[in-house]
């Protein structure tokens, strides 16, 4: 397993990978799977806007498009005041592969790092129970 520490250099070295014209606000990622293998991503951004691809959800996609459907811990990385909190539709997306007990580890631009469990972040998501799947 990866130590935080090296998570979190991971997750901030992919800011400089952001591809963020419009926002000009990067935001890195580094992703955990159950079986140790680390995913890295980052905001990939469009001219037209809406088709942004967040950090998170790039880490996702490629862990799970290499065969990792269990996550166990996220460390995001962006230059701002507040911690990286992830967005709603990433906290959607982390829930299918990590569920509640998943760690989120958010990094805010001085490089402190606020620690939750995603079921604080996203309690009652939408899952394959509620499906009845
Ligand atoms: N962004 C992320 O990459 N992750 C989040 O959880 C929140 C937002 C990106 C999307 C966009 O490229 C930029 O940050 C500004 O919203």
């Amino acid at each position: 397993m990866a130590t935080e520490q090296e998570l979190i250099e991971k997750a901030t070295a992919m800011l400089d990978m952001a591809y963020v014209p419009y926002s000009h606000f990067p935001v890195g990622a580094a992703l955990e799977c159950a079986d140790g293998a680390v995913y890295t991503g980052c905001n990939v951004e469009n001219a037209s806007y809406g088709l942004t691809n967040c950090a998170e959800r790039t880490a996702a996609f490629k862990a799970v498009s290499e065969g990792r459907r269990r996550f166990s811990r996220i460390v995001i990385a962006a230059r701002c005041e507040d911690y990286a909190w992830p967005c709603g539709a990433c906290r959607q997306v982390l829930n299918e592969f990590g569920g509640p007990e998943m760690d989120v580890v958010c990094l805010n631009g001085k490089g402190e790092a606020a620690r939750v469990k995603l079921g604080e972040l996203f309690p009652h998501g939408v899952d394959s129970v509620w499906l009845g799947k």
